[in-house]
């Protein structure tokens, strides 16, 4: 038998649990062994049967596999599993989380087009967007996320494909208001993007709040251990692409002469059509099946995994706030921070588990900081079981000049640390050596 038996598939799994989908969404058992675990598919290629099952396998006419580069049974279920936990319509997993907020801009906007982002982003994809991008000719543009809703409606263009925001912006937490940004974009006639890494599908899930494409780089919380590089795209399937075939022509024309449009083929899907179908195969930023291995191993703990961090997160952001060293502590969880009221509405189960702080004393207090942890590890990444610190300023934000970086608020002092699941004791011994050190 060649096609297994699908457990439970996305969009029939309402009535389970979080914590019940996270174990079993999108699960296939292996018809020929029973293998209950999803086994690592390493394969670069699949057995036609004849002339014809190659040939609807290429055409899309069937849904087994044609070839990994965008289609792995493995990855499959991974895609599937974040697409089920998002509450989205289909999903799928890529090399990294750059390669997945890549592919869906790339999916929206070429040369000449486009979009809308909120100023305060993750690094890595500021660079992208100024990098490789731009480079591409498509322009995006910052608006401050607070920005009122004239003013981000006088920066829409006809040329405008989208908006591109994250749920909980690394490095400084400032929480974003999703439904606000998603009733801006669809008024604009364009799609809310949602970068939802830091908050994962248990802290939030924006496309209940009207998000209609959820990216993540799965190399953090929801692989969890640190020992995966991953990203996956998730398309809510609701975006009425049709409407709008002014500004996506390229989902409502046919591909070539007497083709179907992708509208036509895929109906709500058809932007998640094109961008299996084009944009991965076609850029092959494909993630190998061993680690999406590790990342189902992830998903199956996460909300366990998510209580611990956040919980140890508030704990350790209230000891922070109260010592000297310590000018500011960026967590939302804290009801002295700017974003609680908001936290409280978009991240009931906790906000997050990146404590952000700036230290009295600037770079040499920071150094002196690092150089005496221990436990804690000074590293780039973040949502892994460990705690992590980084000195932001001579690291992720280090090709920005100092004006650029204190607007975003990224000091000589600045440290970003990933609280782990540890015990929330030894993390805070930890800590208080190195602040002992300044
Ligand atoms: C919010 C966010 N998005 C995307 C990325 C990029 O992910 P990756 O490192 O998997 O390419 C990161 C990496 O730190 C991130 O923090």
């Amino acid at each position: 038998m060649r096609r297994a038996h699908l457990l439970i598939t996305v969009g029939r799994v309402s009535e389970l649990d979080f914590e019940t989908r996270q174990i079993h969404a999108g699960t296939v058992v292996d018809a020929e062994v029973g293998a209950r675990v999803t086994p690592v598919y390493q394969t670069a290629g699949y057995l036609f049967d004849s002339l014809e099952d190659g040939e609807a396998r290429f055409a899309g006419r069937d849904p087994a596999q044609a070839y990994s580069r965008n289609d792995n049974p493995t990855n499959a279920v991974a895609g599937r599993r974040i697409a089920d936990l998002e509450g989205g319509a289909a999903g799928i997993v890529v090399g990294s989380g750059q390669a997945a907020i890549v592919s869906a801009i790339f999916s929206l906007a070429a040369a000449g087009d486009h979009v809308l982002a909120t100023e305060r982003l993750y690094e890595g994809t500021r660079q992208l967007f100024e990098g490789a991008v731009a480079r591409q000719g498509v322009t995006v543009e910052y608006v401050p996320e607070d920005a009122s809703e004239e003013r981000w409606a006088s920066r829409v263009t006809g040329r405008t494909r989208a908006i591109y925001t994250e749920t909980i912006p690394n490095p400084r937490n400032d929480v974003v208001d999703l439904g606000r940004l998603a009733h801006i974009a669809h008024a604009a006639g364009v799609p809310l993007v949602v970068d939802n890494t830091v908050a994962t599908p248990y802290l939030c899930r924006p496309i209940e709040w009207g998000a209609d494409i959820v990216v993540h780089s799965t190399s953090k919380w929801l692989s969890g251990h640190g020992s995966v590089i991953g990203g996956a795209i998730v398309d809510a399937g609701r975006f009425d692409w049709a409407a709008h075939r002014d500004r996506f022509p390229f989902l409502t024309e046919a591909p070539r002469h007497g083709a179907p449009s992708f509208v036509e083929r895929a109906g709500a899907l058809a932007w998640f059509a094109y961008l299996r179908g084009v944009t991965l195969l076609d850029l092959g930023p494909s993630v190998p099946a061993a680690s999406s291995f590790l990342l189902l191993h992830g998903i199956e703990t996460l909300s366990l995994r998510m209580e611990r961090h956040v919980e140890n997160a508030q704990r350790i952001a209230e000891w922070l706030e109260q010592r000297a060293e310590v000018e500011r502590v960026d967590y939302p969880g804290l009801p002295s921070n700017r974003y609680h009221e908001r936290a409280k509405r978009y991240l009931p189960r906790g906000a997050g588990s990146i404590v952000t702080i700036d230290l009295v004393g600037g770079r040499e207090a920071a150094a002196r900081f690092l150089g005496a942890l221990r436990l804690v590890s000074n590293m780039t990444h973040i949502g892994d079981v460990r705690t992590l610190a980084l000195h932001s300023a001579s690291t992720i934000h280090a090709r920005l000049d100092e004006s650029e970086r204190q607007r975003l608020g990224i000091l000589q002092g600045t440290i970003r640390l990933s609280i782990g699941i540890e015990s929330v004791r030894d993390i805070i011994a930890d800590l208080q050596r190195g602040l002992g050190a300044i």
